[in-house]
């Protein structure tokens, strides 16, 4: 089961219901370990792509849609994770552009490019503490998944149980990059609020693509 635009974009709606719920707690993650303002810079943005996609024609290229939502994040979210998210979905719009259907193999390639294109950019690896440590693990699970013949849909399960996993392992790390590197040993202890907002965005995947709309079913 292929994803078109109009996955796409109930998938980023979806990211958005997700952050306006979670947004206090993403807060709350950043106030132990940054400056508290994780929930309200995501909440900010992802009400802002919402905007954009409702004043935007519906079109059925994904990469344009996806363009659409990194552009909008950079230029609203600020902080360190406005432009880390907005190259995540600039990243996959490069490598989605003039698609009008994501199969696994899609979707695996676009993950892996946002991937690349967040490490690029930030200079995170795994073990740092940060949304890294919750998305190599899911783009890696959804490759590992598709390669052993998994649907899109089974992958972005997959994914979603990776980015859970990575977002509690980053709980007993010293974070290297970013404010909460600040605080050295004492960033111990708390979990990562970017690789939790991370995660939501990967669940979302999970909850809305790989043909999930269609076919129902399943839920992490
Ligand atoms: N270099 C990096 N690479 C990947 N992720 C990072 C990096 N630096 C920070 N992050 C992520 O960003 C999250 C913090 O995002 P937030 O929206 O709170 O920005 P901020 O750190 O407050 O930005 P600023 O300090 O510029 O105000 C961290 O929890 C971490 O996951
Ligand atoms: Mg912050």
């Amino acid at each position: 089961m292929t994803d078109s635009a109009a996955d796409v974009a109930r998938w980023a709606r979806a990211f958005q219901a997700e952050i306006a719920e979670h947004r206090d707690r993403l807060t709350e993650l950043d106030a132990a370990i940054g400056d508290a303002d994780h929930g309200t810079n995501m909440d900010r943005g992802m009400r802002a792509v919402v905007a954009k996609l409702d004043a935007t024609p519906a079109g059925d290229d994904i990469g344009a849609l996806l363009k659409t939502v990194g552009m909008t994040l950079v230029s609203t979210v600020g902080g360190a994770s406005g432009p880390l998210y907005g190259t995540v979905f600039l990243r996959m719009a490069t490598a989605t552009a003039g698609r009008s259907e994501l199969d696994g193999d899609g979707w695996a390639a676009a993950l892996d490019a946002g991937v690349e294109g967040v490490q690029a950019r930030g200079k995170a690896v795994l073990g740092d503490k940060t949304m890294v440590d919750a998305l190599v693990p899911a783009a890696a699970a959804f490759r590992h998944a598709v390669e052993s013949g998994a649907t899109a849909g089974e992958a972005w399960h997959a994914a979603a149980v990776a980015a859970r996993a990575g977002v509690k392992a980053t709980v007993p790390m010293v974070a290297r990059k970013g404010r909460a590197s600040y605080l050295g040993e004492r960033s111990a202890g708390h979990q990562d609020p970017g690789a939790t907002s991370s995660y939501l965005l990967v669940h979302c995947g999970a909850e809305q693509l790989g043909g999930q709309a269609h076919s129902g079913a399943v839920r992490t």
